[in-house]
């Protein structure tokens, strides 16, 4: 068995995978033990292939002895007069542990979300649920890493991207109109706050992983005002981090330097707007080897949730074929961010191994165990 062959963290950061680590600055604080020693965490396990792969990770977690009590809720789509919203068991669990928590000895509790993906059903006037969970709760901040797995080959090696996308405006503000009859208009809203805490936010993370570079990427060569303001956001909060180099760069010629040599971005951390963070996150994601394998953070100023960066896959839902590798990544970040990162070490090293043996692997990388196989295989790795 391989052990240890390989290891996300760089020397001089010995505890951080991901530097998602909750801290003033970010405006998250990790919280404290209940008094049987766990931590509460809120479990969305989503719609398609989502209950499966969540599953895979309840299981890993107890093996490995996180202290972690679930409390796991349904967020299934309603509409009540044209307004989509989040289901109310949903939203009364997630207000009722708030509520309880501010009156009694958890009350410094972080609460926590992880969710599988969730669908939204096309063409029936519903708000994406994604969104709508990230604006609830004012999540901010959405940060993706890309890095090669071991033993998996794909066109490039050595990649290690991590991207931080604004995660609450600029185009994805949903405000959109008729102007008349076969014009339709979609306003991208950008404002100084947002562009200031996501920026801060990529300082803090460079400075956390020892990357010490951020790279601002717009187009504010076109939209002078509105990445104009995002790009001048990022140069403000820089002068309150002179050990941490800024540079930036426009989006398609970042586009093309990434395909072209991801490793001339491996020490830098990325910050952009909304929708070009949706977009690179995916491009980065095809570097390593696809969706399956990619985690991600929505991190925000009093609770964060973390999800794998794909979808549902309706086409292998129920049929026990999911890589869960991408959850179980989100959910060693999410361990890291509520400073348990010895636990998200030993996972993310169980999780790793076990690809890089080759013998327990999903279709999607070419083998042709089930996910509860290759949980097993995880288990027995930790
Ligand atoms: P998708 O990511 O669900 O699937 C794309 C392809 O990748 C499919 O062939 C699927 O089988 C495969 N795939 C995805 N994750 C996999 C995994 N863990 N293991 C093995 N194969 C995997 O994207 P699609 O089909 O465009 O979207 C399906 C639904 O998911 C839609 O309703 C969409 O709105 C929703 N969605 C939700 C997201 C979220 O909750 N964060 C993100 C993206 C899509």
């Amino acid at each position: 068995m391989l052990k240890n062959c390989y290891s996300f963290l760089k020397p001089s950061i010995s505890s951080r995978l991901y530097g998602t680590v909750a801290n003033k600055s970010i405006g998250s604080y990790a919280g404290v033990k209940n008094e049987r020693g766990n931590y509460l965490a809120t479990l969305i396990p989503g719609n398609g292939i989502g209950p499966e792969i969540s599953d895979s990770v309840v299981k890993i977690f107890e093996a490995a002895k996180v202290p972690i009590e679930w409390e796991s809720v349904e967020v299934t789509p309603i509409m009540i007069d044209g307004v989509t919203k989040l289901p109310q068991p949903a939203v009364d669990s997630i207000m009722k542990t708030k509520i309880a928590l501010k009156d009694d000895v958890f009350s410094k509790i972080f609460l926590f979300y992880f969710k599988g993906p969730l669908m939204t059903p096309i063409g029936k006037g519903f708000v994406s649920l994604n969104l709508l969970l990230r604006r609830t709760f004012n999540l901010y901040a959405n940060v993706r890493p890309c890095k090669s797995i071991p033993g998996y080959a794909t066109l490039y090696e050595n990649v290690d991207t991590v991207l931080i996308r604004e995660n609450t405006e600029g185009e994805y503000s949903g405000i959109e109109h008729e102007v008349v009859e076969g014009v339709m208009q979609s306003i991208k809203l950008i404002t100084s706050p947002a562009s200031r805490r996501v920026a801060r936010f990529a300082f803090e993370h460079a400075l956390s992983t020892g990357r010490n570079h951020v790279t601002a990427i717009h187009k504010a060569s076109i939209m002078k005002l509105s990445d104009g303001l995002f790009l001048q956001a990022c140069l403000d909060i820089s002068k309150e981090y002179p050990d941490v180099k800024l540079d930036s760069i426009i989006l398609d010629r970042a586009c093309m330097q990434i395909v072209k040599n991801p490793d001339a971005f491996s020490n830098t951390v990325m910050v952009m707007p909304n929708l070009y963070g949706d977009i690179l996150s995916d491009m980065c994601a095809g570097l390593i080897g696809g969706l399956g394998l990619t985690p991600s953070g929505n991190i925000g100023k009093d609770a964060s949730i973390f999800e794998s960066v794909h979808g549902t896959a309706p086409d292998i839902a129920g049929k026990n074929l999911a890589n869960p590798t991408a959850l179980i990544l989100s959910a060693c970040m999410m361990l890291e961010h509520m400073n348990l990162g010895e636990k998200a070490f030993a996972i993310k090293n169980a999780t790793l191994n076990t690809i890089a043996e080759g013998k327990f692997r999903t279709g999607d990388l070419g083998g042709s165990s089930s996910t509860s196989d290759f949980t097993s295989a995880i288990i027995s790795n930790l």
